[in-house]
């Protein structure tokens, strides 16, 4: 392994994060580049975010057009390459408007505004509450925060911004309690991802989805992690047979340029009347060309199709790998969205990899390895990911 050279200014950042000693200046594909030249197959994806690997040339020509043309001009005017890529979300999904925005927490947050307002301004009632699930995530400003049924995330910023309730993640009981004259809107992943990589169980989505049908609550699915063909299909709510009235949306839509999105059925998205909510730079003419090109690639070169039938090789090599390796106790996810569930530190198997088998995954809690492969990864590479999780286990 190459030794790594750590940049002299880390201490000026804020310690947000526990930074891996390694400093990454160059990504192909699956690939990624340290400072010293060293290559790393990353199973990351930034985080479910570089769904088309790094650096896609289909997106990089579209965006060299663009940086001739026009970076930013703010939302008081029209942005062609927002309306278009409006138009494709639109096409392949239940919704019928889309709002631009930065990043996931900006859509989220763009989400429980427009359910508040559905109900206060729409329906005519006080309902400003919004019900998400034990160990869920949907990000860091202070609605999303408050949304995120996780203590340890929220904690030192009281008060939280009020009107979030928690339930059980996939149970059933718990519906019974979904439903208080206060409630506008229920927050849901599919897939928790941050939460150690948990599917949600079809049958409990389907009675939650049918709850929220009879009482009017907008059921919003937070897409940012599951989207964007991360999970088998473009959105991860088209697998559960649910029509949801909000999906949220960042990460993979703009390969790595932020743009997030709130995807709305027309129901839901009359609450939103001009000056009602906003952003300078969300789906600016860069990161909506951004957008625009990889949802178009995605949907054109039939890359949910292929990554699916991948994920499924994934999912009998990794299967096969619990039955090698004891401390594996479960395998369990969806698509491209895959977590091994170990019996001790997820973080050393981590560490393991990238040190000793330049390979990058990531943790998902304290017990889960994530495994987040670009959707354009192959055979070979999921045969190299496999073979260096399988020395890793050994050792
Ligand atoms: C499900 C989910 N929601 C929201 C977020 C927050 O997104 P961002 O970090 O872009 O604000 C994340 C990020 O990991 C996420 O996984």
């Amino acid at each position: 392994m190459s030794k790594q050279t750590i940049p002299t200014a880390t201490h000026m950042l804020m310690p947000t994060y526990n930074r891996f000693p390694l400093t990454l200046v160059k990504g192909k594909g699956s690939w990624v580049w340290d400072d010293e030249g060293g290559k790393y197959l990353d199973y990351t994806s930034g985080i479910a975010t570089c769904n088309l690997g790094h650096t896609p040339d289909s997106v990089k020509d579209q965006l060299e057009i663009q940086l001739d043309k026009i970076w930013h001009c703010s939302n008081l005017y029209h942005i062609p390459a927002q309306e278009q890529l409006a138009k494709k979300l639109v096409e392949n999904s239940f919704g019928d408007q889309v709002f631009f925005c930065n990043s996931g927490a900006e859509a989220n947050e763009a989400a429980i505004k427009l359910a508040r307002r559905y109900a206060q301004e729409v329906k005519g009632n006080d309902g400003y509450e919004v019900v998400t699930f034990s160990q869920s995530f949907h990000g860091r400003t202070l609605a999303a925060l408050a949304a995120t049924g996780q203590e340890k995330i929220q904690q030192g910023f009281a008060p939280l911004a009020k009107g979030f309730r928690y339930l059980p993640y996939n149970d059933k009981q718990a519906l019974e309690q979904l439903v208080t004259d206060k409630t506008c809107a229920v927050l849901l992943e599919l897939v928790q991802g941050e939460g150690g990589v948990v599917p949600a169980d079809e049958d409990w989505v389907k009675q939650l989805a049918e709850l929220c049908k009879q009482n009017d609550i907008l059921l919003m699915i937070d897409e940012i992690q599951t989207g964007i063909g991360r999970t088998g299909t473009l959105f991860a709510y088209q697998q559960y047979g649910i029509e949801p009235d909000v999906i949220s949306l960042a990460k993979g839509l703009g390969s790595g340029i932020p743009i997030g999105a709130v995807i709305a059925n027309q129901k839901a998205a009359q609450a939103f009347t001009p000056g009602s909510h906003g952003s300078t730079f969300g789906g600016n003419p860069f990161s909506a060309t951004a957008g625009l090109a990889t949802v178009t690639h995605i949907i054109e070169n039939g890359l949910i199709a292929r990554a699916a039938e991948l994920s499924t090789y994934l999912e009998e090599k990794l299967q096969r790998l619990k039955q090698q390796f004891s401390p594996i106790k479960e395998i369990r996810g969806r698509g491209m969205l895959q977590g091994i569930v170990v019996d001790d530190n997820a973080i050393d198997y981590v560490t393991k990899a990238r040190e000793q088998h330049q390979l990058l995954v990531l943790v998902a809690g304290p017990n889960v390895i994530r495994i987040l492969p670009p959707l354009t990864t192959n055979k070979t590479e999921i045969d190299q990911f496999i073979s260096v999780m399988e020395r890793v286990f050994a050792s």
